[in-house]
C-alpha cells in the first residue's frame, strides 16, 4: 500500500510550506493542483486561458477538469508509492471521486491534515506574501520583512483595492506576487473555501481519517505536529 495524504486548510494556512517538508521527510512527491494549473499558465489553448481566468477570480476550477489534471499526475511513475495531495480536493464531489479513485487501485487514504487558521491570519499569510525571482527567497509583509520596502499602489480608476508592490531594500528588486493573492481574490478565495471545502472537515471525522493540527504556530513547530501524525498513520 502506498502512503495516500492530503493537507487542507484555508489559504495562507501553509499547505505547501507543510507539503514540502512531508515530501522531504517522507519521500513522497508533493502533489499541488493550484501549482499544476499554474503550470498550464504559458500555454494558448481555450482550457488553459479558461483556467487561468477562474484562478485570477478566486473561483475553483470545475471538477471535471481537476480530476483529469489530477489522474494524470497519479498516473506518473513517481507517484506510485503514494503522494501528498495540497488543494486538492476542494469538495465533497472531488473526496469521493478520489476515493472510487483509489479503491480501484487497492489503495485508501492514510490520513488528511487539517490545518487550522483563522481567516484574519489567513488573509495576511496570502496577501503579504512576495518572492524573489532571482533568489526564490520568500518574504512576507507582516511576518518575514525585514529588508523589504512597500506600498499600496491605488488602482487608477479607484475600481478595485490598492495593489501591494513590494521591493528588496538591498538591490531594488520588485519581488513578485501570486495574481490570485490581490485582496478581492484572496476574499473570494476564503469565502470560497468557507462555503465548499469546509463541509469536508465533517466529511473525513465521519470517515477517521482526519487529524487538525493548530496552524498559528511557528512553521517548525507545526512541521513537527505533522510529522507525529504521519509516524503514527504510515
Ligand atoms: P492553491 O494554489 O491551492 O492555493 P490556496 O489553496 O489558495 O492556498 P495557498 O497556496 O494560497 O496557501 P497555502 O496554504 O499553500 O500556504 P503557504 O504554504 O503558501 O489554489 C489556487 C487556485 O487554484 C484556487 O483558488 C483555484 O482556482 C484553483 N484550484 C486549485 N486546486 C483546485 C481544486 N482541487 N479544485 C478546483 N480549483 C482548484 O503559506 C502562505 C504564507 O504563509 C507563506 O508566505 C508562508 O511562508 C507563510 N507561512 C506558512 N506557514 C506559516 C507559519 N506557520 N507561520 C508563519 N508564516 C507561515
Ligand atoms: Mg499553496
Amino acid at each position: 500500500m502506498g502512503l495516500y495524504l492530503i493537507i487542507m486548510g484555508v489559504q495562507g494556512a501553509g499547505k505547501g510550506t507543510q507539503a514540502a517538508f512531508i515530501q522531504k521527510t517522507f519521500n513522497i512527491p508533493h502533489v499541488s493542483t493550484g501549482d499544476l494549473f499554474r503550470a498550464m499558465k504559458n500555454r494558448q489553448d481555450e482550457l488553459a486561458q479558461r483556467v487561468q481566468n477562474i484562478m485570477n477570480a478566486g473561483q475553483l476550477v470545475p471538477d471535471d477538469v481537476t480530476n483529469e489534471v489530477l489522474k494524470d499526475r497519479l498516473e506518473q511513475p513517481d507517484a506510485q508509492q503514494g503522494v501528498i495531495l495540497d488543494g486538492y480536493p476542494r469538495n465533497v464531489a472531488q473526496a469521493s471521486w478520489l476515493k472510487d479513485y483509489l479503491a480501484q487501485r487497492g489503495e485508501k487514504l492514510a490520513a488528511v491534515l487539517l490545518l487550522d487558521l483563522d481567516p484574519y491570519t489567513a488573509f495576511k499569510r496570502a496577501f503579504g506574501r512576495v518572492k524573489s525571482t532571482k533568489t526564490g527567497e520568500t518574504y512576507n509583509i507582516y511576518t518575514n520583512n525585514e529588508g523589504l520596502t512597500w506600498e499600496f499602489i491605488e488602482h487608477p480608476e479607484h475600481t478595485y483595492p490598492p495593489r501591494l508592490e513590494a521591493k528588496l531594500k538591498a538591490t531594488g528588486e520588485i519581488l513578485e506576487r501570486r495574481r490570485d493573492d490581490e485582496a478581492f481574490s484572496v476574499v473570494k478565495r476564503i469565502d470560497t473555501y468557507l462555503a465548499e471545502t469546509m463541509p469536508l472537515v465533517d466529511y473525513f471525522r465521519q470517515q477517521d481519517v482526519l487529524y487538525s493540527i493548530p496552524a498559528d504556530q511557528p512553521i517548525d513547530v507545526v512541521s513537527q505536529a505533522v510529522q507525529q501524525v504521519i509516524e503514527k498513520v504510515k
